[in-house]
């Protein structure tokens, strides 16, 4: 199961959605200028399938238009299918009209959008729809320092509210603890420090790097913890989990890798026996233009 493969997207939705901060929700949902002409232009950054977009949009509430942005033709290709889903279970009218499918929720209407965009080559194309608002989630600790220097100077012309969740803040813990948890964690975050295309991530730093940033573009910040707190009757992301931190480590350290196996071992009988438990650190920020 690939970081950004269909499969996990889907499994971590709930957690990511039992993670997020409402409260920052709540408030950029409420800092966005709603125009009186057309429905509020909306973009969602690294959108996989659009789990984000699905989870605003009735934050937010009345007419939104958005701008699923990804470059990843396969999950773009989900996209479509999501919506509807997700629209069936919550007994919405649904058309799809083009590459675009408009769902009816009670009196406000909701278009998604999916756009084929590689956000590499340059963080102010996201802006180029001048869009009402923008967001994304687990993204931002995939790119680099330069790229959200980048990013804030777009948006010190474009002055928008923001709201970025999820991104990873450097914490993990195992229960129980395992003698090899110091190596293991060690391995796995230099994995998330190799560059995913767009410079060497922040991971674990982003959120504190891109609040710095955006204060300085003159942006009122926020931030909140968003962890996952993942018990042990949660098998399929646990052991999904442990798989995905035994591989990455073992990518890094490959003499290391006979003893990330029996991690692994131990950690797969652990959630045999209903005693492991995941927590890794999350943070969300929200930042509002200082005048609006
Ligand atoms: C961890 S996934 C998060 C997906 C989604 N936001 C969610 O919360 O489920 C990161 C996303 O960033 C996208 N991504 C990575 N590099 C990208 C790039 N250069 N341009 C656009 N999207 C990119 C991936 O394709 C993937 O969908």
């Amino acid at each position: 199961m690939s970081g950004f493969s269909l499969e996990w997207l889907r499994l971590r939705a709930p957690f990511d959605r039992a993670a997020r901060d409402m409260g920052l929700a709540r408030r950029f949902a409420g800092a966005l200028r709603r125009p009186t002409d057309r429905p509020l232009r909306l973009v969602d950054l690294g959108t996989g399938t659009g789990a984000n977009a699905r989870m605003l949009a009735p934050v937010i509430g009345g007419d939104q238009d958005w701008h699923l942005i990804d470059d990843d033709a396969v999950l773009l290709g989900f996209c479509a299918a999501e919506q509807i889903a997700w629209a069936a279970r919550e007994e919405w009218s649904i058309e799809k009209a083009g590459d675009s499918v408009l769902i009816h929720a009670g009196g406000a209407r909701w278009r998604f959008a999916a756009r084929r965009l590689d956000l590499r080559r340059e963080p102010a194309l996201a802006l180029a729809d001048a869009p009402d608002g923008l967001a994304f989630s687990v993204f931002a600790d995939l790119v680099s320092a330069a790229w959200i220097d980048a990013l804030a100077h777009a948006l010190e012309r474009r002055r928008v509210p923001l709201l970025s969740a999820l991104a990873v803040d450097g914490r993990r813990q195992w229960q129980p603890v395992d003698a090899t948890d110091g190596l293991l964690y060690a391995a796995f975050a230099r994995h998330q420090q190799r560059d995913k295309g767009f410079g060497p991530p922040l991971a674990g730093a982003a959120t504190v790097y891109l609040g710095a940033r955006l204060a300085a573009a003159g942006y009122a910040v926020s931030t909140a913890p968003s962890d996952w707190r993942v018990g042990s009757e949660h098998r399929a992301l646990l052991a999904a989990v442990i798989e995905a931190e035994r591989r990455a480590a073992s990518d890094v350290r490959p003499e290391l890798a006979a003893d990330f196996a029996q991690w692994a071992e131990r950690r797969r009988a652990a959630l045999d026996a209903g005693t492991l438990s995941l927590t890794i650190g999350h943070r969300d920020l929200l930042a509002l233009p200082r005048d609006l």
